[in-house]
């Protein structure tokens, strides 16, 4: 087999037989005996690659780890389930010998240079054909530059992002692999049984060419930022909007969870609104300091939309409302300074639920549409053939935006695989013009309350934006030439004008 370059590579190809050999193997006398072959390898033992590859071993493939520490080892082992098949090592070049081949190995590893230099020692212990996946949350820029730099030695390489946390690695994730195909066709049986099962399909899919998989996770991660700002918001104006408190929200988000708002971030709102301070009385969520940290996928997911030209507001906003919440200090000196929150309107309790769950529904539409349109273009633009059907498709389960209502975006992807912003699909439309009187409601409370809501305004503001026939700018593109000769184009006639303003 000759890769692209006419590197000679192994055949790729997961020996099912001998995982089904693996599976009948652990009830087998020789279980304890030392096992030299395992079918996979990870690299990095925290808990995600920990879990992740525990989830393999309960799949039935023989799963080596390896991390510097030997208590990252010890855990993996401890916490292996009985029968299984998992070894932790501590040197690399024995875990890398224990695998069979093509040998698999997958990088659990924080992005950026440790990512690098686990490459840098792995790659010269593998052969051609072998796969090294990397399942963090890497920047797409460089997985495609460590895709190029592999690509002469013959070694696949994967970027694949991974969704779900903790839980999600050991009992099933969503997984986005993107690029090598061929090495696609040998993972897949193995990702298929490891990864979360959404209406019977495994939530995994091969996301597109180049780096598509660490792209795609990126604007996964960008409308999770999205959601939960969104869902912070609405939060804020119920407690101090409509003087809601905790118990109150947690049935609520718990009453949400069960219709159309059903989602991974709304269940665990709920069982946030419900759990004690474990330190004394009240609930541990108001005892908990308003600085949220953030490890950059969000604002990349806003860097490529500038770049690309596509509007995401709320992706936006979102990375904005993070960086906000960071300056503690001048914030608390800016709330002495300025008025203080106005008293909560008087408001009927049964009506503000109904227009926190319409502005919440339309919101989250919005921003699935934002981020699916960005991932519309850059697979144009960036070339990387995203199945977006797919992508919706394996997003139904596993991640952490999983919901419902993507069961309902799915279709519309499958009839128009090029569709550009869903809200223009009659079906989704109706919907988000049914919640506007709800979404314009709490907005308003936010107005009169004080209350920053700018991710619910960004989110109206997008909708209106979007369905207005003649926006504003034909007075930019006025004052661009103005100051700047900048032309401009004209509805009454074709062509490119310029005008002597300062000579009217
Ligand atoms: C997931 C998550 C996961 C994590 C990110 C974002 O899909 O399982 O997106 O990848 O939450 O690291 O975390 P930050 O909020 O720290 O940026």
């Amino acid at each position: 087999m000759l890769a692209k370059n006419g590197v000679k590579t192994r055949p790729l190809s997961i020996h099912r037989k001998q995982l089904f050999f693996l599976k009948d193997y652990k009830n087998s006398s020789r279980y304890n005996m030392t096992v030299t072959t395992f079918d996979f390898g990870m690299i990095g033992l925290g808990v995600m690659g920990r879990n992740l590859l525990l989830n393999f071993a309960d799949n039935g493939v023989a799963a080596a780890g390896y991390d510097t520490r030997p208590e990252a080892c010890a855990a993996l082992e401890a916490n292996a389930t009985a029968g299984t098949m998992v070894k932790g090592f501590t040197n690399l070049p024995a875990m890398v010998a224990a695998l069979s081949s093509p040998k698999l190995v997958m990088l659990l590893v924080p992005a950026g240079q440790p990512v690098d230099d686990v490459l840098a020692t792995l790659s010269p212990l593998l052969q051609p054909g072998d796969v090294i996946i990397d399942g963090g949350n890497s920047h797409f820029s460089d997985t495609t530059r460590r895709s190029k730099m592999l690509a002469p030695t013959g070694i696949h390489f994967v970027g694949m992002g991974v969704s779900g946390g903790e839980e999600g690695a050991r009992r099933g994730p969503a997984m986005m692999p993107g690029g090598d195909l061929q090495a696609w066709q040998t993972l897949k049986p193995l990702l298929e049984r490891i990864a979360a099962k959404a209406y019977d399909a495994p939530c995994v899919a091969h996301m597109g060419s180049h780096a598509a998989g660490h792209y795609v996770k990126m604007v996964h991660n960008g409308i999770e930022y999205a959601i939960m700002q969104i869902i912070t918001e609405i939060y804020d104006v119920l407690k101090r909007g409509y003087g809601m408190n905790n118990s109150t929200q947690h049935q609520l988000f718990a009453e949400w969870n069960t219709g159309r708002l059903q989602s991974y971030l709304v269940e665990i709102t709920a069982d946030i609104l419900a759990t004690p301070n474990p330190d004394g009385m009240g609930y541990l969520v108001d005892f908990i300091l308003d600085k949220a940290g953030s490890k950059g996928t969000g604002k990349w997911t806003s860097q490529t939309a500038m770049d690309l030209g596509v509007p995401i507001p709320n992706i936006d906003i979102a990375v904005s409302m993070r960086q906000m919440s960071a300056f503690k200090t001048m914030r608390v000196e800016a709330a002495a300074l300025f008025a203080p929150t106005a008293p909560p309107p008087t408001a009927d309790a049964e009506m503000a639920k109904t227009q926190a769950e319409q502005a919440l529904y339309a919101a989250t539409i919005i921003a699935y549409a934002q981020g699916l349109h960005l991932l519309q273009v850059a697979s144009k633009d960036l070339d990387m053939q995203i199945p977006m059907a797919n992508v919706v498709k394996i997003w139904r389960g596993g991640c952490i935006i999983r919901s419902l209502l993507l069961n309902t975006i799915y279709p519309l992807f499958e009839q128009k695989p090029q569709l550009q912003n869903m809200l223009l699909e009659p079906v989704i439309a109706t919907v988000v013009q049914q919640c506007l009187p709800g979404l314009k409601a709490v907005v308003k409370t936010g107005i009169d309350s004080g209350i920053a809501l700018p991710a619910l305004q960004a989110a109206l503001a997008y909708v209106q934006a979007l369905s207005t026939h003649t926006l504003p700018i034909n007075l930019l593109q006025a004052q661009r030439d103005y100051f700047g000769a900048h032309t401009f184009e004209r509805v009454d006639k074709p062509g490119t004008f310029h005008h002597p303003w300062t000579q009217d």
